[in-house]
């Protein structure tokens, strides 16, 4: 291999599966030297750079092809060429990169390379469903072969840093960002931040197939008020620790190599320049060694946040610890004037600039900048094995809320009406942020029923409404070409032609819900119901007294009362991704026996939100019977959820025991094993997620009512029953108490376990210290 630096510096890191079977100390010697060789190497770098040089290696441009917001970087060649950037994003292909990457290597005077990143979200190419609908599989070896997937795929077409994942805790379901996180749950979304990062990142940086993950928004991105984009978050310390930052610290403990700050201020100071959060919380209490990028012009967004102006709001993100400007430029033009001012130093230049080589040098990049360049690895992408791991994974995301009397499975040989404009559609498939993934090569429900019914089912298709007939809406929905395709009939035109296909069949399959863009980023709903264009057609069908199965399509948790008392069967499928139509055909005809869970509660009405599970009992308690006058309650409707978090059912059926505890008092570190027997009490072979939550009644603090603290997915054939248990140690009682320390309380315990946080079966212990 062609060394482009010199390799007596450049260290060879240790794969992890070496590293695992050496005692730890030599394991930690080991890094102590890569750490020292890094450092030597990196300094010497530094000692040749100029001020201007070390300023233009914090500074992300994107060329174009992916922008969230209206700047895109001009004369990005001639800067490259300067050294006045540091990463691009926006260019994927091996020749595009490495034609960037030409500019820098060969043409800038020192020659560093460029770090090349990109939202990478849900699979490059090869599109899985969206985060949301991966939290609903409850598998952390499936999540992590989707980031291993994502990082063969990205690496194939050059790039090196993949902008996820995102961890932000989200309870707002207006928000369309719920769509990109994980859910709800500190505990479950810090499991998928780890097996995302350690997907992503592998064994090493280094290797040829490995990406940098990018854990983003630090923090509290997901807490905005009303649920409203870029909104303000406000929150107490308490909550900030025990149930909003832990998905972060998680995915840091994985070792995810940098951060991205968020938009939201945090204490009223905004992320990108909140040095409590980007130095006092992310680097000297939890030891982060990477580096932090900004989100997309959020350090020129500090400007309306009322912070000053871009010299004074780029100066005052440098000073917080932020080491990488996404796109913004005002590290670009205005540090070095600060310095020579005053008002930022050598220092903190240096110290950012340093993090931003680190990474560059822990990806190998010094080593060799195009070392996922290799057009030979294009085939390795969308490959048939990739779509069959895609459906695979996509068959595990889909949740069954509701099925009346054994609707689902359909029979291979009933005639079928297909109705609803997300039933012969390929863009809608995909969901939001899917910047390189080809819609036009997903597989839509039509063509997935098609292929897995047989020649023996008969399929009666109409699209029978539109996405929503409202044009002020359908504009919105249009940001970008085409996103929403309007049939120009009138909509009882089309509504007809669905009636008419559903008389002439047995059963109904409605495919509706939400199309690409009305979730994730700048996708705030204030009613999230299923528009009511969809909702007529709805209404209509269920009139005609046939069995009717709706397919819903989401970003985020809907408003589906109206449904649920309605409708016989509802299959939830988020957007799945590449292979969707193939794997809803697989569980709607029963191949597989559905068995995701949600991970965001669904409210009734959009009233209730904030909704969530681990919410805090309150003085005046709701009595779980219905609205009561002086009761922490609404006059007008139940608290309870629709579906609760954890929620989801099987075309089979489970009985669970009483919950056995090996002890009912317990003293300091012992550890506790509480079991539950859990049978297949129906006809299917299926699969369940069996979950553990604690309460803990008496503390120094007001606690949640429960906490998920682990889970274990079991397979039954019917009539099979397994023991399932689960050891609990103090460590899962701890909490965050006034003074924020992290400590257990003794007292007793309420051990909980369940299908969903919902419907548990518990058992009390006793814990002295
Ligand atoms: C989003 C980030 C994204 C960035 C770059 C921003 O608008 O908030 O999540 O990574 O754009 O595309």
């Amino acid at each position: 291999m062609k060394k482009y630096f010199s390799t007596r510096l450049v260290s060879k890191a240790i794969p992890l599966c070496v590293a695992v079977l050496l005692p730890l100390s030599k394991v930690a010697a080991q890094t102590k030297a890569d750490d020292a060789k890094m450092n030597t190497f990196v300094t010497g770098l530094m000692g040749k750079m100029t001020v201007d040089e070390k300023i233009g290696q914090l500074n992300l441009v994107t060329i174009g092809a992916a922008t969230t917001g209206s700047v895109v970087n001009k004369g990005v060649e001639e800067k490259i060429k300067k050294g006045s950037i540091g990463g691009v994003f926006g260019v994927w292909g091996a020749d595009r990169v490495k034609e960037v990457q030409d500019l820098a290597v060969k043409n800038s005077r020192l020659h560093i390379p460029l770090i090349f990143g990109l939202d990478v979200i849900h699979g490059h190419r090869t599109i899985f469903p969206i985060p949301l609908g991966m939290s609903a599989v409850w598998d952390m070896g499936l999540i992590k072969q989707s980031a291993q997937i994502a990082a063969k795929e990205a690496t194939a077409e050059g790039l090196n840093w993949v902008y996820s994942p995102m961890v932000d805790i989200a309870r707002d379901p207006r928000w369309g960002r719920i769509s990109e996180g994980s859910g709800e749950d500190p505990w479950y979304g810090g499991q998928i931040a780890k097996a995302m990062v350690q997907g992503y990142q592998g064994s090493s940086m280094k290797n040829a197939d490995a990406v940098m993950a990018c854990v983003k928004h630090f923090a509290l991105y997901g807490g905005a008020e009303a649920g409203r984009e870029y909104n303000t978050v406000d929150m107490s310390r308490i909550k900030m620790y025990q149930d909003y930052l832990p998905p972060y610290k998680a995915a840091l403990d994985a070792g995810a190599g940098s951060f991205m700050s968020s938009f939201n201020t945090v204490d009223g100071v905004p992320a990108t320049a909140n040095q409590w959060l980007l130095t006092d919380v992310l680097r000297k209490q939890w030891g982060f060694k990477g580096f932090v990028v900004s989100d997309y012009t959020a350090v020129n967004e500090m400007i309306a946040h009322g912070l000053g102006d871009l010299q004074m709001v780029s100066a005052l993100a440098l000073k917080a610890g932020l080491d990488m400007d996404m796109v913004g430029e005002g590290f670009l033009t205005t540090l070095k004037k600060s310095l020579a001012e005053g008002k930022v130093t050598n220092q903190e230049i240096d110290l950012a600039c340093r993090r931003v080589l680190e990474a560059k040098y822990k990806l190998g990049l010094f080593d060799n900048p195009y070392k996922s360049i290799d057009a030979s690895r294009a085939k390795e992408v969308l490959t048939p094995e990739t779509r069959a791991q895609a459906r695979n994974i996509s068959k595990h995301s889909f949740v069954l809320l509701k099925n009346e009397a054994q609707t689902l499975p359909l029979k291979k040989t009933a005639s079928i009406a297909l109705v609803g404009p997300l039933a012969d559609n390929h863009r809608d498939m995909l969901g939001t942020w899917v910047i390189a993934g080809e819609w036009e090569k997903s597989v839509s429900v039509l063509e997935g029923i098609k292929n897995v019914a047989g020649s023996n089912v008969t399929i009666n298709y109409a699209k029978g409404a539109n996405i929503t007939e409202d044009s002020l809406f359908i504009k919105r929905l249009n940001f970008g070409p085409g996103m929403v395709s309007v049939d120009p009939k009138p909509a009882d035109v089309l509504l007809k032609e669905a009636v008419d296909a559903a008389k002439k069949s047995d059963v109904i399959v409605a495919v509706v819900g939400e199309s690409q863009s009305m979730s994730g980023e700048s996708s705030s709903r204030s009613d999230i119901d299923i528009p009511e264009s969809q909702k007529n057609m709805l209404k209509e069908l269920a009139k005609l007294g046939k069995p009717l199965v709706i397919v819903l399509f989401n970003g985020r948790p809907l408003t589906l009362t109206w449904e649920d008392t309605h409708a016989n069967a509802i299959l939830d499928v988020w957007a799945p991704g590449t292979e969707a139509g193939n794997a809803i055909a697989d569980v709607l005809f029963g191949d597989y026996n559905p068995a995701g869970k949600i991970t965001a509660t669904f409210p009734r009405s959009v009233g209730q939100i904030p909704i969530y599970y681990n919410h805090k009992n309150t003085g005046r308690p709701y009595d779980g019977k219905g609205p009561s006058k002086f009761k922490s309650n609404y006059l007008d409707i139940s608290n309870d959820p629709l579906y609760p978090f954890g929620y989801g059912l099987s075309y089979t059926t489970f009985g669970y025991s009483d919950v056995k505890l090996s002890k009912s008092k317990l003293k300091g570190n012992e550890t506790l094993t509480a079991s539950v027997n859990v049978t297949n009490t129906g006809k299917y072979a299926g699969e369940e997620v069996v979950q553990l939550y604690i309460s803990d009644p008496v503390a120094s603090i007001s606690r949640s009512v429960k906490e998920l603290k682990n889970f274990k997915k079991i397979s039954l054939q019917p009539g099979e029953q397994k023991e399932v248990s689960f050891n609990i140690t103090p460590e899962e009682l701890k909490f965050y108490n006034s003074q924020l320390k992290y400590d257990w309380e003794a007292g007793e315990f309420i051990i909980q376990i369940g299908t969903n946080s919902a419907d548990t079966h518990t058992a009390s212990v006793q814990w002295s210290k």
